[in-house]
């Protein structure tokens, strides 16, 4: 994998990994069917693949304690937000999948994401990721700008494809016959694994001071 500072010798170009997450209580769904379209692609291109499966277990949401700001993990530790933080650690790029509910991402993924960014934050900066969706009909611009947001405040190189990452479906049969939806997985899946060669042994922009404000001061 890339270290902290960039750095990657190029024998080690087929170690690098891009951790997929599936924010489906669907582990075999619709959500699932785009990631490994995703997920092929990158194997094509040499790049190792791992699943962070949300699956159906009660998620908490995020409680505001800031014990975070003196440790790198959530206090809240009933659930797996801490687990998905130490593969991010050893992850070079995200692809953050989810379907769509009432125009936005499923309840559960937003509350694992709001603690794994706010806590730990360190592990996804500046790597590059990718949000694709799935929706039976409608809503899934709102809930891909709704996840894109956690990508933009952590400095990720945010990956692209052929159109906004969408697929439809209402099953995974279903999915499966959305060929251009399809498609539109496997370019982001080549372009991840380019953007992740062209960024190795690239190194990271250096951060000035957080300047931080509320408006008002
Ligand atoms: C609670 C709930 C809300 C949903 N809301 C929408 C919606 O707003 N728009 C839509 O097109 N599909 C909606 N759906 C359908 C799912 O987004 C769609 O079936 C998706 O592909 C399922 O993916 P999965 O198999 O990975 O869970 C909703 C499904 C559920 C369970």
């Amino acid at each position: 994998m890339i270290g902290t500072d960039g750095t990657l010798g190029p024998s080690e170009e087929a170690r690098m990994k891009v951790l997929l997450v599936n924010g489906s209580p669907h582990t075999e769904g619709c959500t699932y069917t785009a990631l490994r379209e995703v997920e092929g692609r990158l194997n094509v291109e040499g790049i190792a693949t791992e699943y962070f499966q949300i699956g159906t277990k009660p998620v908490y949401g995020c409680i505001a304690c800031h014990s975070c700001n003196n440790s790198d993990y959530c206090a809240l530790t009933e659930d797996r937000c801490n687990d998905l933080i130490k593969m991010a650690e050893q992850s070079d790029g995200f692809i953050f999948g989810s379907p769509v509910y009432y125009s936005g991402p499923n309840g559960a993924l937003c509350a694992i994401l709001d603690r794994a960014f706010y806590a730990g934050g360190r592990a996804f900066f500046q790597k590059p990721g990718a949000v694709v969706v799935s929706c039976r009909r409608g809503g899934a611009t709102a809930a891909f700008d709704r996840l894109n947001k956690y990508l933009m405040i952590s400095q990720m190189p945010v990956v692209s494809s052929q159109y906004w990452n969408i697929i439809h479906g209402n099953s995974p049969e279903e999915t499966r016959q959305d060929l251009e939806g399809l498609q539109i997985m496997r370019t982001l899946g080549k372009n991840m694994a380019w953007l992740l060669k062209s960024l190795a042994n690239s190194p990271r922009p250096e951060q000035e001071p957080w300047i931080g404000t509320n408006f008002i001061r």
